[in-house]
């Protein structure tokens, strides 16, 4: 589903509308004190799955332009994607050689710490001569590299979850959200706006039409709160149950883990078993974000996790259209709502 005209019902039907929230979304007033759009942190520029051995993909986020690539080895390895040669682009034709990317205009070969390691019809390679190769890292289903503005190493590692060694994939969500990228966690630690907000059923819409059937369809009903954990962690108890009259039902109390700028984890306990959510923010321009969730759980508790997968992006998509707003504090742009509801079959 294309969301892309939320908060922009201003624009006028017509042939170039679409043309016009381009140009809307481009002169948005940004504001003199936003944060760096790039924080340090690591971020997804892929999915582990669907890079096979051999692999090379084009990823253009976080300002960069970047070529990541599966070696013989398994490893995914993640370089900047022009060649210091003269410029090709290695993600655009490149070949995987052993472990090491084979630029396409020149056939130069850059080894698994980036240097040049071999130039046809040179004996030897050119000594100095290297590409900036990124720290990467697979976890969650996802390839992540450590971004930093000043080139510094990663300064904390992402911990794998031991129970994904048993537990299977679900499927995924993806969003593509017109924000700041310090929008989307703060819009996580605003407990306050979930009752007001992701409160009605997501059954049917009808309690909001006609208030006396609200008690009968009942409602969602949340709880949170937010504790600061070191120097890149913050954590969140959720406690989530759908209000009937005065039963609830469904309780689910969720775990939720902040790590760094651009990665949440949310462990979930349902009635029916654990379930894992990962969520990744990558930032593809200053104020545009893809968000991915992607689902894991016990195989006895799959039939709830693509439940959830479903109705996860229906939530998105109903509260992107009614408007939620992700932040808009002073000096601040308005960031909106949701633009792509990508879902994916599990
Ligand atoms: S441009 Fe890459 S080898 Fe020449
Ligand atoms: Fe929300």
């Amino acid at each position: 589903m294309e969301l892309t005209e939320i908060g922009f019902d201003h624009i006028p039907t017509g042939p170039d509308r679409d043309r016009r929230i381009s140009r809307a979304q481009a002169t948005r007033r940004m504001g003199s004190k936003i944060p760096p759009p790039y924080p340090n942190g690591w971020f997804a520029v892929g999915e582990s799955r669907e890079l096979k051995i051999g692999g090379v993909s084009a990823v253009d986020a976080i300002g960069q332009n970047l070529c990541v690539y599966r070696g013989e080895d398994g490893i995914a390895r993640c370089v900047d994607a022009y060649c210091p040669h003269l410029g090709a682009n290695l993600a655009v034709g490149g070949n995987v050689c052993g472990n090491c990317i084979e630029c396409p205009f020149h056939k130069w070969r850059f080894g698994e710490n980036g240097a040049c390691v071999s130039v046809p019809g040179v004996e030897n390679a050119p000594k100095g001569v290297s590409i900036k190769q990124w720290p990467t890292v697979e976890r969650d289903g996802a390839i992540w590299i450590w971004y930093d503005a000043e080139n510094r190493p990663p300064m904390w590692n992402i911990e794998e979850v031991p129970e994904l060694e048993h537990w299977g994939y679900r499927g995924r969500n993806e969003f593509i959200v017109s924000a700041h990228i310090q929008e989307i966690p703060e819009n996580g630690a605003d407990v306050a706006h979930l009752n007001a907000v992701h409160s009605p059923s997501l059954v049917s819409s009808l309690g909001e039409k006609y208030p006396l059937l609200y008690d009968l369809i009942g409602c969602h009903v949340w709880s949170a709160s937010w504790t600061k954990g070191d120097d890149h962690t913050a954590s969140m108890t959720l406690t989530h149950d759908y209000k009937i009259m005065k039963c609830h039902l469904c309780h689910i109390d969720v775990k939720v883990t902040q790590i760094g700028p651009g990665h949440v984890r949310l462990f979930m306990q349902s009635p029916v078993g654990p379930i894992l959510v990962s969520q990744s923010v990558t930032p593809l321009a200053p104020s545009l974000q893809r968000v991915v969730h992607r689902m894991y759980s016990p195989t006895h508790n799959a039939p709830l996790a693509a439940l959830l997968v479903k109705s996860e992006g229906a939530m998105v998509s109903i509260v992107g259209l009614r408007g939620e707003r992700i932040g808009a504090g002073p000096g601040r742009h308005r960031g909106l709502g949701v633009s792509r509801d990508d879902s994916r079959p599990v």
